[in-house]
């Protein structure tokens, strides 16, 4: 797989501007903004990206992506997830190795400050025009601000240096380029040994209902809930919370 990167200074969204890119027919292309006015996350919501964080976005044909692919966007995001564990972990010191992993299905997050999130994932994919986008916001040197410090951690805060971003963006893509031609079970393996949701005891609060249990088991499309119940396959997204 052959990426060409693209620096921007600034521009609103990277996963938008390769929405941009993707509709006028572009593809494998890496887009990395310095800042981003109007990052997005998953749920519609703000993703905060001032200077000093790793905000970019992948464009793959959807063919290629699809390529033996029986499932749609869920595989994306665990590539993109363990290929951000892999990149992190080289750069923290011994005693907090252990302390990232995968919280269900794409945060990085660390467990050794309250499950904290230092990365944020959202790929999106566009059926009409056949191709997928993946955007990656890593907190690197960025300061991050007083209404998120409860839930967000940098690796500056955490390692008390700052980092080459551009770095640690071409370490990222060489890694997503092995992981991409990963056999399933090769990439489910590695999930879920990185998981920090497996084995947890979580509820999960979804419209319909809210159910608690022991995750013994990921899979693309969601988690496996050991309940009181019994055993349980949930299609969770955002509404899994650790406990
Ligand atoms: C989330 O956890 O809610 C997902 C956050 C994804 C943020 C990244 S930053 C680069 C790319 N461009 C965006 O606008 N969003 C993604």
């Amino acid at each position: 797989m052959d990426l060409k990167v693209i620096h921007l200074k600034e521009i609103d969204s990277t996963n938008r501007y390769c929405y941009k890119l993707g509709k006028e027919g572009k593809r494998n292309l890496v887009v990395i903004a310095d800042i981003q006015s109007a990052g997005v996350g998953r749920l519609g919501r703000r993703w905060y990206s001032n200077y000093g964080g790793l905000y970019f976005s992948i464009l793959l044909d959807l063919k290629e992506y699809l390529n033996n692919r029986k499932d749609s966007i869920g595989k994306l995001n665990f590539i993109g997830s363990i290929s951000v564990y892999e990149t992190l972990i080289e750069y923290l010191p011994e005693n907090l190795k252990g302390a990232i992993g995968i919280k269900f299905p794409n945060d990085i997050i660390v467990s050794a400050d309250k499950d904290k999130k230092i990365c944020g994932i959202l790929s999106e994919i566009n059926w009409d025009y056949k191709f997928v986008v993946l955007g990656i916001g890593i907190n690197i040197n960025n300061h991050i601000p007083e209404d998120i410090k409860d839930t967000a951690v940098s690796l500056w805060e955490l390692c008390k240096r700052e980092y080459d971003r551009f770095e640690i963006l071409h370490k990222f893509l060489s890694r997503f380029k092995d992981n991409f031609h990963l056999e399933d079970k090769e990439i489910l393996k590695k999930y879920e040994k990185y998981s920090k949701t497996l084995g947890r005891y979580v509820k999960i609060i979804t419209p319909k209902e809210e159910i608690t249990g022991t995750v013994f088991k990921i899979d693309y499309g969601g988690v496996y809930l050991s309940t009181f119940e019994g055993i349980r396959h949930i299609n969770v997204g955002d509404c899994i919370h650790l406990r």
